[in-house]
């Protein structure tokens, strides 16, 4: 008996063991069976994201091809002053192909002998005649104004022309005090597919409206989206034309595209360092803002290849920009207030030598942001800066979704509204 019963204490044993040993077995195949999957499955994505890219890359090269036959036509405002020849000049020395970009100078101002001057430049562009309206003393508009509803008629005119009597599918926008960059035609022709695929995007332009030496980073081939409308060397598409023409204003066009309801929370694309630099002092707006911010504004000297720069291009496209600039704000970079950051790094005392700005191209570790509570405090902020302070529309110049980002002193600083109240009111 006692026998009997050891050997079956055994062979319960034996089979103890070897219940768990396969279960021991079968438990080690299904994680060698689930690590191969996971490993499998880590693979596929990797070869569906380089598939999507490479897709992405075709599309692109794709809109690239026919962006070749695409007439980008350039059309200048003049009125009276011969500082159009300072303009032409340059758009002529920098333009790549004349029928791929024909320059059309539109006069919008009777008075003046500019036309016989263009005679010189008969073979390399077309001149568009506009007949102005004289001023009615009767008016209630007050003769000082009327400059600005003169340039709005003159807009609508040469638009009209451009887009409905000439058939241009896109056109870009110059004035005749505009000094040019070398890379001018490659960066319109580059984002102009940017327009096509983002219907969040309604302009590109070419100015950064606090693109002063110490407020940007020497770093030509950066662009950024806008909420606010820059302006100055702009690209304005037939199908934002079809729907702005109906409703166009009579003066002010520049304020009336800020305005909520035309923007309809349409963006721009604009440039860390502008493309155009605006020299005419003698304006209809007579100075104003000249000596102090614009005529400090930098103006591009070196030639980006923007059409062989896919990735980044594509880094503007709303679903790829905004995550990145969102992590970049809120979670990379540390808050601090005005005196402390003032404390740490103090405003720059005049301007530094261009060839001392050159060198810095690159960024400096850590962010700022800055938290304001309201308008009066951004106000405070934009001043001390150095940056426009004002809003139009509700929306502060070079901001995106309500942030003010710019360069102090190496830094990237984010000037950030505390409620989301404050925004767009
Ligand atoms: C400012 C803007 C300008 C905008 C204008 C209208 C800046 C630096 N400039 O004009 O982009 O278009 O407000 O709100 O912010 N012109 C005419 N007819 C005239 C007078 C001028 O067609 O009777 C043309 C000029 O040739 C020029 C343009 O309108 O191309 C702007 O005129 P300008 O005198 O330079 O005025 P700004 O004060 O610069
Ligand atoms: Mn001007």
């Amino acid at each position: 008996m006692k026998y009997k019963k050891g050997t079956l204490f055994l062979w319960i044993l034996i089979l103890i063991i070897l219940i768990i040993y396969y279960h021991y077995r079968i438990d080690n195949v299904k994680i060698k069976t689930l690590n191969t999957t996971i490993i499998n499955i880590k693979n596929e994505i990797q070869i569906q994201i380089k598939i999507q890219n490479q897709i992405r890359h075709e599309l692109f090269m794709l809109e690239d091809k026919n962006k070749v036959s695409i007439v980008l036509p350039i059309l200048i405002f003049a009125c009276n002053r011969n500082t159009i020849t300072r303009t032409l000049d340059q758009l002529l020395k920098f333009r790549p192909s004349k029928t791929q970009f024909p320059i059309y100078v539109s006069l919008g101002c009777l008075e003046s002998d500019i036309e016989k001057s263009l005679h010189f430049y008969q073979d390399e562009i077309t001149i568009l005649i506009h007949t102005p309206l004289s001023y009615d003393y009767n008016s209630k508009i007050s003769f000082s104004l009327w400059g600005y509803y003169k340039i709005s008629r003159h807009y609508n005119w040469s638009l009209t022309q451009m887009f409905g009597v000439k058939k241009f599918e896109a056109v870009i926008i110059v004035e005749d005090d505009f000094d040019i960059s070398p890379d001018f035609f490659e960066y319109f022709h580059a984002t102009y597919s940017l327009l096509q695929m983002d219907p969040t995007i309604w302009c590109i332009s070419c100015w950064n409206d606090n693109g002063l030496a110490n407020l940007t980073i020497n770093d030509p081939a950066l662009l950024h989206r806008s909420d606010f409308f820059p302006g100055l060397g702009w690209l304005l598409s037939e199908k934002i034309w079809h729907e702005l023409r109906s409703k166009w204003p009579d003066a002010f066009w520049d304020d009336w595209m800020r305005r909520p309801d035309v923007r309809l929370g349409r963006v721009c694309i604009r440039p860390e360092i502008s493309r155009v630099y605006t020299f005419g002092v003698d304006g209809v707006s007579r100075g104003q803002y000249f000596e102090e911010h614009l005529s400090k504004i930098m103006l591009n000297i070196r030639f980006v290849h923007f059409k062989q720069m896919t990735n980044s291009l594509m880094g503007l496209l709303k679903k790829n920009y905004d995550p990145k600039f969102l992590n970049d704000v809120y979670n990379e970079s540390e808050t601090i207030t005005l005196a402390s950051l003032l404390r740490k790094h103090p405003l720059e005392l005049g301007r530094e030598p261009l060839n001392q700005r050159l060198k810095d191209n690159r960024l400096i570790k850590p962010s700022y942001k800055i938290i304001y509570h309201n308008q009066l405090h951004f106000e405070k902020l934009t001043k001390t800066l150095g940056l426009m302070s004002d809003y139009r529309g509700g929306v502060s110049r070079t901001s995106y979704l309500g942030i003010v980002s710019f360069v102090h002193r190496g830094h990237k600083l984010h000037l950030i509204p505390m409620m989301q109240s404050i925004l767009y009111e």
